[in-house]
């Protein structure tokens, strides 16, 4: 490798901020016993009735039409395909959102508890 290639990779390495992830970046395990909660689901699901079903609801929870859409349809999660989502990536999606879809970012909204408490519910959909 040439000496160039070694600099721009260095210099690539730091601005990308190698060595210090920003918090939200590393794959998060589900806190034991969530996705059974009743207590946990029952949390989640109002939150999502509150902030998500508009998007992701059925249309008897007032899914509106415009997020079929979107340039990828908001998923509805009763879909079985869910039930092997990964709830580490569920998590991942609802906090950091996905930029230019129509997914907003969460994570200034709720605490990591209540996000788990959301994943516990639309795994629960499935
Ligand atoms: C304004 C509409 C809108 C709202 C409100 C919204 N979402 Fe989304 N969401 C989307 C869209 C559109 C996508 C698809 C993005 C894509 O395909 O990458 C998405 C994607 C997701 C995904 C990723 C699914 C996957 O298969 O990777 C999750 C998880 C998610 N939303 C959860 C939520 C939760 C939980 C809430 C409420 C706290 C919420 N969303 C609120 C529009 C919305």
């Amino acid at each position: 490798m040439s000496r160039r290639v070694l600099v721009l990779l260095t210099g690539i390495a730091l601005l990308s901020g190698c060595g210090s992830p920003p918090p939200d970046s590393s794959p998060r395990r589900m806190p034991e016993g969530t996705r059974e909660s009743a207590s946990a689901r029952a949390a989640g699901r109002d939150l999502f009735m509150q902030h998500c079903a508009r998007c992701h609801g059925t249309a008897m929870e007032n899914r509106r039409q415009v997020s079929d859409r979107f340039r990828s349809p908001a998923p509805d999660f009763t879909e079985p395909a869910y039930r092997r989502a990964d709830p580490g990536d569920l998590f991942q999606a609802i906090r950091q959102g996905r930029a230019g879809v129509g997914m907003p970012a969460w994570a200034p909204h709720f605490s990591e508890e209540q996000t788990w408490q959301l994943v516990a519910y639309l795994l629960s959909r499935s």
